[in-house]
Order: structure tokens, then sequence, then C-alpha cells
């Protein structure tokens, strides 16, 4: 058994903050102990002092290679995932496709071919049902049986994912008979077609036009209709990168009655406004739906009160980068929308430096605790979608999915220094004042020292098991 002792770190979990050693065999961790009081050995010691030891990160909202907008997300399971592993997360949970007139099976399965041998760290699929009908919905159950426990409905993009309100509610009862929970992207699609028509038509044809008219009331509206029908379904719903205050504030009453209702945001919208959907073409870098929102109207302060007060549970990427020039063999894929914002494709990259912006605008900004820090990007994931305690905890018998982070070593965000596939970043420029030092994966040191250890092939796929927040 190869064994790796984490010595002298400050071990951080949803719950607690304690100096301790970490023992790892193979993959697992098999030991904790307060450093000096044990007199294990180990084939490798990693000085973690003055940093933090904390779980994985957990991303459940990517799309790597997700066909959108007449191309495909940029980065693949292969660069993706690398990326992730870069930036400290250890699961990726991705979205496996049922196109209309496909079947949901045979979407997973086209999932499956596409990660397998090629994920630098561990995965699974959550499954967008994108044509509910009598089979989709036997289906439903024999997917459930390859681990994917959680299907992504969509209120928005008619014509392409779009769910009507009867298909949604058929797939929410389907759900609540076999456990399932129901994620939705909650934006009213039909009543944005309408206000896009009518700006094109007025020749308001830019990127920033793609925020003025997905309004943040269609995503309240939305909202509160799919909780309402989940209600009546009994099922669990999970609203996935939600944007608006609009929306939260549905969450919230919903929890307040003790539904089972829960969402994540997504650091896009913490740290970026509608203000970077202007500046002309340039703002295309930022179109994703929901909309980036207006700062003014307090959207991002709202969803940092949700975070703190568990209005909120979890935070992640909705990665989908797209280039905006042509970039390793990729089409200009923004530029597809160049005249008409409605065909520029949707989505940021943003795996990557999820886990230190979060440390960033939540914990050195003095929003969030550490402790809240490691809940919403790691366990609080991890429940939500079945993986805890194998994901999301440092902990006897959990997988080896371990960060080392430096409190005190600052770096700037850019480009120039990223991983995933894409020529531009987001956040570029942004200064975080700690950073991801060292990752391991089932107990292998993928990122250490500034350099890549990791391997392609080395993540597995994860059958996941139900909602741990339902009982
Ligand atoms: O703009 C986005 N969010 N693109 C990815 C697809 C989705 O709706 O999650
Ligand atoms: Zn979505
Ligand atoms: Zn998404």
């Amino acid at each position: 058994m190869a064994r790796t002792l984490i010595a002298n770190g400050t071990v951080v979990t949803a719950t607690d903050q304690v100096s301790a050693d970490v023992l790892i065999a193979d993959e697992k961790v098999v030991a904790l102990a307060t450093p000096g009081s044990h007199d294990w050995s180990a084939d490798q010691t990693i000085d973690a002092s003055g940093k933090y030891v904390i779980p994985g990160g957990i991303d459940v909202h990517t799309h790597m290679e997700l066909p959108f907008g007449g191309t495909f997300a940029s980065d693949t399971f292969e660069t993706g995932s690398r990326a992730a592993a870069w930036g400290g997360t250890t699961t990726i949970v991705d979205f496996a496709v049922q196109a209309k007139g496909q079947g949901v099976m045979e979407g997973f399965e086209t999932w499956m071919e596409k990660a397998a041998g090629n994920c630098a760290i561990d995965y699974g699929f959550h499954m967008i049902v994108g044509d509910v009908n009598e089979q989709s919905l036997k289906e439903m159950d024999a997917v459930m049986g390859e681990g994917v426990t959680s299907f992504k409905l969509f209120m928005a993009y008619p014509g392409v994912f779009y769910s009507n309100d009867g298909e949604i509610f058929r797939a929410m009862q389907k759900a609540s008979e076999i456990g399932a929970t129901i994620m939705m992207h909650a934006e009213n699609g039909i009543a944005i077609d309408v206000l896009v028509e009518q700006a094109l038509q007025r020749g308001e044809t830019d990127p920033v036009n793609h925020g003025l008219v997905r309004k943040s009331i269609l995503e309240g509206e939305a909202t509160h209709r799919a909780i309402k029908l989940a209600e009546l379904a009994g099922s669990p719903l999970y609203i996935v990168h939600m944007s608006a205050l609009e929306a939260l504030e549905e969450v919230t009453i919903a929890r307040d009655q003790g539904l089972d209702v829960f969402a994540e945001t997504c650091p896009q919208y913490l740290f970026l406004g509608l203000d970077d959907l202007g500046n002309g073409f340039e703002g295309a870098k930022y179109v994703a739906s929901p909309p980036l929102r207006d700062w003014e109207a307090g959207h991002q302060e709202e969803l940092w009160r949700g975070l703190r007060s568990n209005d909120l549970q979890a935070v992640s990427t909705d990665h989908c980068p797209f280039c905006m020039d042509e970039f390793d063999g990729l089409i200009a894929q923004k530029r597809l929308g160049e005249g008409d914002f409605s065909k520029i494709p949707n989505g940021m990259p943003g795996v990557e430096p999820r886990l230190e912006l979060m440390y960033e605008g939540g914990v050195a900004q003095g929003r969030i605790s550490l402790n809240r820090w490691v809940e919403i990007c790691s366990t609080a994931p991890a429940k939500m979608f079945g993986l805890y305690p194998q994901k999301g905890a440092v902990a006897p018998g959990s997988d080896a999915d371990i960060v080392i982070f430096d409190p005190n070593k600052s770096r700037v965000i850019s480009v120039d220094n990223q991983h995933m596939r894409v020529d531009y970043s987001a956040y570029e420029g942004t200064e975080v004042s700690g950073s991801v030092d060292t990752v391991l994966s089932r107990g292998r040191v993928v990122v250490a020292n500034g350099e890549y250890h990791g391997e392609t092939g080395h993540g597995r796929y994860l059958p996941r098991g139900h909602n741990q927040y339902v009982l």
C-alpha cells in the first residue's frame, strides 16, 4: 500500500477546523491525528504548514463538449477535467444529453463514451431530458440504475431543450416515484423569445441585449412555477445557476415552508454584472443564461446573503466555454452571434477558478466562514447528489481527494495562466489572496509546485445515490 502523509496542516471541513496530520493509504484517507501524537511512516510526506487541508472541490454543473448554438463547448472531458484539477476541483458532475427524438439511455451512453478514459478526475452525470415522452419517462428508471439520480429540465430554450409545464409535471411525477431530484433551468423561455424578437426588430443586436431581454422577473416567475409543480408532484427540486433575487425569494419562501427545494448559484452571478455584457461585441464573452445581472438592483449581494443563510446550498460553475476567436483548432464560436445576440452560444468558462474566487469573495472579503466555503464548494454538493462521504469529506474511509490551499499565496487570474481550453478569462486581472497549492485525486498527487502530475484516464465514473438532504 502506498502511504502518503499530509503533515502539519489545518484540516478544514464543513464543520471543523483542526490542526491534524492526514494519513492516506492508496486511494483512501485512513486516519487523522494531532501532529506529533503518532509515529506514522509514509512513502511520501507533504508539508502543509500554514495551509488549509480541505476536501477536493465538487463542481456539480459542468458542460464539457455540450452541443449548443451550432457548435460544441470548447473543453473536452480531457481538457476540462484537467483544468478543474488545476483549480482544486476533484469531482465534476456533468450533464449527459437526451436530444429531441433520442432515447434517454442512448444519451447517457453517448456521454459515457465521451468521458470514458479521458478524465483526470472522477466524474458523474446528471441527465438532461430534452424530450419528455412515455418512453423517456420509462428510461428515467433505467438510467437511475446506472447511478444517474438527477434530471435537468428546461423552462428556457424553446425548440431546443424546452419542456412545457405538462411535460415538466410528468417528469416530476416520475422523479417523485423513483426518488430522483429534478434540476431546473428556471427562465420563462416563451416570454423571453417574444422580447428577443422585439429587440431584434428594433435593431438591438449587441450582446448587452441578451441581458436586457432575459428579465430577472422571468427567472422569478419560472422558479415559482417550478416550485409549485414540484410541490404538487412531490419531487425534490434543485434550481440551477440562480442569478436573480426574485428567484431566490421564491426558493427562500419554499424552504421556509419545509419543501425539498434547493438551489445553487455560480461565481459569475456573484462577481460579474450586466455591465460586462456591454462594450460592443466584447460582451459576448459574458453571454450565458440566465444572464449576468444589474449590480444596482442588488442581485449579487442578495445571492451572497442566500449563501450565508443556506437559502442557497451550493456553488457550481455551469462551465460551458466557447472561444471568442479561432483558438486551438476551434472556430470563433462566440462570433456566430455577430449581428444577432440570440445566436451567441450561451455559456462561460469557470471550472478552474471556482475555489479561489469563492475563497476571495466569500472568506477573504468576510461574507462567509471558512467552513461554509468548504460546505458550498464540496460537502453540500456531495450530499445533494448522493456522493457523501465518499466525496466531500476528509475523514477515514473517504476518497483521498484533497486540496492543500495556501491562504497567503495571492495570484492574479488571467488567460495567460489558465488551463481551460478557451481564449479568454471572464475574471481577467482579478487578484485572489489565497490559491490552490497541491491537489490529490484518490491519493494521487495531480498538481504540486505549480506542475501538473495527473493522468488522462485516472478519473473514474461515479454512480451516485439519492439526494442526501431528502428524508
Ligand atoms: O448559458 C448557459 N448556461 N449554457 C449552458 C447550458 C445551460 O443552460 O446550463
Ligand atoms: Zn441551464
Ligand atoms: Zn448549465
